[in-house]
């Protein structure tokens, strides 16, 4: 219960990993508020998973590449729970496309989600963790961020641009007593991984040493770790939970 009586906010957490993130920091002790984009009711029922262990669950609807839209969500979870120590950025978009044929909106759309969207809401809620002296900060990047994949440059950008500001943040915030990581999924079981082609996802488990996708829980499994109280030397650190696919 390393983390009774602190708040965590899930970006995209009704579902997928942010999903088994909740539930993760919920059996840590965490309160969860769960942010989602579009589905009230998947939300919801994630909030009463985290209920039934005992910890207290609001849902707060926002798209997080909207400023007025984050910085009302973050007012209304601050009033309604109290102020954010753990924050885990996982909400995230795919829009492939080989770089010849990429739009200049689906660009936007990606980067504006994954790697602003990502920044300005933890902008918002770094103040919380100042005040208290303790915080956490966790970036859901990607293995594609470290290593590139063909037909997805926009995504690469943005996930390789979180570990870049994971870093530099890291080294801003550290005096104050807050640690700044990242976690770097393979290719994990979800409805992000569900549209990939079986021929692409057979070469994924070729290329993988472990010999299988990831599961959400594994990649809980190593948020609950950055975010306790005993990872308080860890940060700047992007840890790979990837089945061996990628090693650096
Ligand atoms: P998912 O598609 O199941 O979940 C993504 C969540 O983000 C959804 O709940 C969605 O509603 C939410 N979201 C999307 N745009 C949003 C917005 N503008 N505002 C608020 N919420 C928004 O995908 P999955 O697999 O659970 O992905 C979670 C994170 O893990 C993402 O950042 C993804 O890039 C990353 N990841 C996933 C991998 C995989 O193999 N599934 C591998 C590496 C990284």
């Amino acid at each position: 219960m390393d983390l009774q009586g602190k708040l965590a906010l899930v970006t995209g957490g009704s579902r997928g990993i942010g999903r088994a993130i909740a539930l993760e920091l919920a059996d840590a002790g965490a309160d969860i508020a769960i942010n989602y984009s579009s589905n009230p009711q998947a939300a919801e029922e994630a909030c009463e998973l985290v209920r039934a262990k005992g910890r207290r669950a609001m849902a707060f609807k926002c798209n997080i590449a909207n400023d007025p839209e984050n910085h009302a969500m973050i007012a209304t979870i601050r009033k309604e729970m109290g102020p954010i120590l753990v924050l885990v950025n996982n909400a995230g978009i795919t829009r492939d496309r080989t770089f010849a044929k990429m739009t200049h909106e689906s660009w936007n759309e990606v980067l504006s989600v994954d790697l602003t969207g990502q920044a300005m809401v933890t902008h918002e809620v770094l103040p919380d963790m100042v005040n208290a002296g303790w915080g956490r900060v966790i970036f859901i990047t990607s293995i594609v961020g470290e290593m590139g994949n063909f037909g997805q440059s926009n995504y690469a950008a943005a996930k390789g641009g979180l570990i870049a500001l994971t870093r530099s943040l890291a080294r801003e915030t550290a005096r104050k007593g807050i640690t700044v990581n990242a976690v770097a999924p393979g290719f994990i079981e979800t409805d992000m991984t569900s549209v990939v082609p079986d021929n692409v996802l057979e070469q994924v488990r070729q290329n993988t040493p472990v010999g299988r996708l990831g599961k959400p829980e594994e990649i809980a499994a190593a948020v609950r770790f950055l975010a306790s109280p005993r990872a308080a030397f860890v940060t700047g650190e992007v840890l790979n939970v990837n089945g061996g696919m990628y090693m650096n």
